[in-house]
């Protein structure tokens, strides 16, 4: 019986072991939230049981905590998702923080009751979780848009970086020598990890953000682990250390799909001072959706390319309606996913997952791209960075990303609401190209308009 907290924590592990392998196929993920869940709910439980704690306000803040996160995900919009997780991050760091400080004061109150190891572990969990706090902060108001997205760069900036990080050391020796007297080294270490976290996130910015969210969530997840050492917490450091390498390795495939190194998307600003790309003459040619019917009512190999604005739209189940008309008429038909199309990680499989587009006909831009000069239609599909040929110029932001080249199709059909550039800020000469057609409008409204005309 002794021992039933610890023989909890050991279920709770293997719950959040066997919930992330779930959470890694769009067919399984949602069971594998449940399960991941179900884990915390057990660790939580045994942490209860195990500290023999005062449990009225934990189960008040308990309760608290769930009506807003209940709510919170019940309220928004899908397409406010990336906000919404961006802000989760950083409120993991603030409670690692949090967890240190408690620590820490209690240490301060009392320093026999703490010993150096535990006053490092909260130098660890404050530094990271201070950064990854307001650095989310950062990345959300970014996605939100409620500040440019563009990288922010001066003169010294990773000289000041440096600096402030030897200051964070400098602090964290201070009052590991002397916690009793030392609160004010402890307060200025908060205050330098949180400017940290805004200076190492606002040189980020444009089509590199996915990678800048992977960084965070890894963060918040290293600073649940040290928080975890902090208090001596089994199923935290465990935890944590799941979150922490599973969004290195998230942050890896992001920095594979941009085709840049970590060091570059972290301290080269890219984008800060590049083009907007040239700026296009003449005419985009647009299509009525009976026009595009007939191009695809003809085609015998179509390629849907979604992206953003298929979210937006909500289109995905429209999309795989006419995917489904297109093979009754004898075409064959795939879907091509760039890995940071959307605004989330995997954001396009979840809403072809959810539209039950089979995975079959999910394919890889670097497998369809040298067979694209064979494919009749490209559809792209509220899409514009991750079909950009600018990408392939030097200068513009967006430079050196791997794209897919619908421009190589026979026919590329482009259904957005206008000419306007993308995420990325860069102008797209896809839309001006002798075989692409614009099919401007709400990308729903016109493919609906598509599958009626197949329908009569
Ligand atoms: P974007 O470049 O963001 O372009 C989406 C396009 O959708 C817009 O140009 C918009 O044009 C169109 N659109 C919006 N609403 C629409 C609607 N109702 N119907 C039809 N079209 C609509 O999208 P993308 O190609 O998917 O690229 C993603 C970008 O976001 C990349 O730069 C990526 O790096 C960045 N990003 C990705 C992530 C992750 S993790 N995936 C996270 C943060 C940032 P109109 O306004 O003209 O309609």
């Amino acid at each position: 019986m002794q021992n039933l907290p610890n023989y909890l924590y050991i279920a709770a592990s293997v719950l959040f072991i066997y919930g992330l392998k779930m959470l890694s196929h769009a067919k399984t993920a949602r069971k594998g939230n449940m399960v991941s869940a179900f884990g915390m709910l057990i660790a939580v439980v045994a942490t209860l049981l195990l500290a023999e704690l005062e449990i009225k306000w934990i189960l008040l803040g308990g309760v608290i905590g769930s009506l807003i996160g209940a709510a919170a995900a019940r309220l928004v919009k899908m397409t406010s998702m990336p906000e919404m997780v961006g802000l989760f991050n950083g409120f993991g760091g603030l409670a690692s923080l949090l967890v240190g400080w408690a620590e820490f004061h209690k240490i301060h109150t009392d320093p026999a009751s703490g010993s150096l190891f535990t006053l490092i572990a909260i130098g660890a969990t404050v530094l990271i979780g201070g950064v990854t706090f307001s650095g989310s902060m950062i990345a959300y108001a970014k996605l939100a848009e409620k500040m440019e997205g563009k990288p922010i760069l001066f003169k010294g900036q990773q000289l000041v970086n440096g600096a402030l990080l030897i200051l964070a050391i400098a602090a964290t020796a201070l009052f590991c020598m002397n916690p009793a007297s030392t609160y004010i080294a402890f307060i200025g270490m908060i205050m330098v990890s949180m400017i940290l976290g805004v200076l190492v996130t606002i040189p980020i910015g444009g089509a590199d953000m996915p990678v800048v969210i992977a960084l965070l969530n890894s963060y918040s997840g290293l600073a649940a682990c040290a928080a975890g050492f902090v208090i001596m917490n089994n199923v935290l450091i465990v935890a944590g250390s799941l979150v922490g390498a599973s969004g290195l390795i998230l942050t890896s495939i992001m920095c594979r799909a941009m085709n840049r190194s970590l060091a570059n998307v972290m301290f080269a600003g890219v984008g800060a001072t590049a083009t907007t790309g040239k700026t296009f003459e003449g005419e985009a040619k647009t299509v009525s959706a009976t026009d595009a019917y007939m191009m695809l009512e003809a085609a015998s190999s179509v390629v849907f390319v979604p992206g953003y604005g298929m979210a937006v739209a909500q289109a995905q189940h429209v999309v795989k309606e006419l995917g489904d008309l297109l093979e009754e008429n004898g075409c064959e038909v795939n879907y091509c996913v760039h890995p940071v199309a959307g605004r989330m990680p995997g954001h396009m499989n979840v809403l072809l997952a959810e539209a039950d587009v089979p995975y079959e006909q999910l394919v890889e831009p670097q497998d369809v791209n040298p067979t694209m000069t064979n494919v009749d239609v490209a559809v792209v599909i509220g899409a514009n960075d991750v079909v950009n040929p600018a990408a392939r110029e030097e200068g513009t932001a967006l430079y050196g990303m791997p794209i897919i080249d619908v421009d190589n199709a026979k026919v590329c059909i482009v259904l957005k609401r206008s000419l306007k550039a993308g995420f990325a800020g860069v102008d797209n000469p896809l839309f001006f190209a002798p075989n692409t057609r614009m099919l401007l409008g709400d990308a729903k409204a016109s493919i609906t308009h598509v599958v009626s005309e197949f329908k009569a």
